[in-house]
């Protein structure tokens, strides 16, 4: 061999030795965000006894168990069962009893009656997740770069996938508990983030201002850089109106106020739907709330507690968002709007990872950059975007222009809700801080009330 080709040898083996290294270690990070992700899950029910972990207090509910074992069934028929070699199920029956609404994955138990199901119990459900953990570990250990390219797509999915559940496993146990006249806790751990009261009253009570944005022709949706869901794109060019938004979320105490101006007796604030809804449900007040002695309480992961006037009202619907602006002489903002006004700002705030569970008040937040020494210059930016609340939006919930889900089964996860649904914006306090985006498109029947949802209000120009 000549010195050139020894050379060119030695070349093409430091190479695949680097291709090779890279491949290791871009397989090492995403299984340790594969674990990371999936102990999350385990963390968040850990405290949770197995009898709390069957329930399923309204058809929206899934019980804790179902969360556990259906997030866990994604990646068994998504990724195992397409590309594990030889890989059998140890429990075909499965597929039936934890697939929620992917018909061409084939047929799935009802969805309002999962909490009948008794087995496989709570320790089942948990061996079935450390056992698909195992297979995912198996085939990443042994994955080419051919391999790698087709499964760390649906593996990123899966892992977003099971975020969107950790939520709806925190609001749905938060439904279940909400049912029990002991009103259990979730997590006792509120004291943390709390001020004293001489604090708290000495705290100077800012109402929210309006910021003014120009007209401007902006572009909406996920750019590409990293993980996005199909319906934030594609990404186009929208002309916005000029318009204002709140610096903040409604609070408690802005609410009450419309309550007790009798605002959800008067037709004139509320859609027709919703004065309908109002009436059937007969709703005085938002979800969780009961009025003891002239006092009012609501239920929290941390127990019933005096219903806090600072902190942003949640667990309203669509409707009471609507009828509040309304009352409010303001509306709704576009999720258009939204995104223009969001992009500026970074995404911080009160995600699940701070393990509050419930909105907490600007000037109280756990993330300290909207604490109080940004008190002074409050009225001159918006706070609380991100975190906290989950912010109704009056837009529908519809395609983007150009918008096809995808073929085949993981074309079913966002493109065949886009009928009678509206946009919510900016996550909650049950939301990870690593699973939210600027773009990212939440949404809701009008109707529904037991996710963290808020309101923050905008208005026309003068
Ligand atoms: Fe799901």
């Amino acid at each position: 061999m000549s010195a050139t080709s020894l050379e060119a040898a030695s070349t093409t083996a430091a190479v695949k030795r680097s291709l090779f290294s890279a491949s290791q270690s871009s397989i090492k990070r995403l299984r340790d965000r594969f674990h990371q992700v999936r102990k999350f899950t385990n963390a968040l029910s850990a405290g949770l006894e197995p009898e709390d972990c069957v329930v399923q207090s309204m058809p929206d509910v899934s019980p804790t168990k179902w969360h556990l074992a259906h997030t866990t069934w994604f990646f068994e028929t998504f990724i195992l069962k397409k590309f594990a070699p030889g890989y059998r199920a140890e429990i075909p029956e499965y597929a039936y009893l934890f697939n929620s609404y992917y018909n061409a994955a084939g047929d799935m138990h009802r969805r309002d009656l999962r909490g009948l199901i008794s087995r496989p119990t709570v320790n089942e459900a948990q061996r079935y997740r450390a056992s698909i953990d195992s297979h995912i570990d198996d085939l990443l250990s042994s994955a080419d770069e051919n391999l790698l390219d087709e499964i760390a797509p649906i593996l990123v999915l899966g892992m977003h996938h099971e975020q969107q559940h950790q939520e709806l496993l925190i609001t749905d146990i938060k439904h279940v508990l909400a049912q029990n006249p002991l009103y259990p806790v979730f997590r006792s751990g509120r004291a943390r983030h709390s001020v004293r009261v001489e604090e708290q009253t000495a705290m100077e009570f800012r109402p929210y201002q309006f910021i003014d944005f120009e007209e401007a022709l902006i572009a909406i949706g996920h750019n590409g850089d990293g993980f996005a869901y199909d319906n934030e794109g594609p990404r186009h060019q929208a002309l916005v109106p000029a318009f204002s938004l709140a610096t903040r979320p409604i609070t408690n105490g802005e609410y009450i106020a419309f309550v007790e101006d009798n605002g959800y007796k008067r037709p004139e604030f509320w859609l027709s739907l919703g004065w309908m809804t109002v009436n059937e449900q007969r709703w005085n007040a938002p979800l969780y709330w009961i009025k003891r002695d002239g006092v009012w309480l609501n239920f929290t992961m941390s127990g019933l507690r005096p219903v806090d006037q600072f902190e942003p009202v949640t667990h309203v619907s669509y409707f009471e968002a609507d009828a509040y602006a309304n009352w409010a002489g303001a509306r709704l903002p576009t999720e258009f709007e939204w995104e223009r006004a969001g992009l500026s700002y970074p995404i911080e705030g009160n995600f699940v990872e701070d393990e509050l569970f419930h909105p907490a008040a600007w000037h109280r937040h756990p993330a300290d950059n909207h604490g109080l020494e940004a008190q002074a210059t409050s009225d001159r930016q918006l706070y609380q975007m991100f975190g906290d609340v989950w912010e109704w939006t009056r837009s529908a919930y519809s395609p983007y222009p150009g918008y096809r889900a995808a073929p085949g089964a993981l074309g079913e996860y966002n493109g065949k809700f886009m009928c009678n649904q509206y946009v919510l914006r900016g996550g909650s306090c049950a939301t990870s801080r690593t699973h939210i985006r600027h773009t990212y498109r939440n949404f809701f029947q009008p109707e529904k009330r037991w996710q963290f949802t808020g309101i923050r209000l905008a208005r026309d120009p003068e």
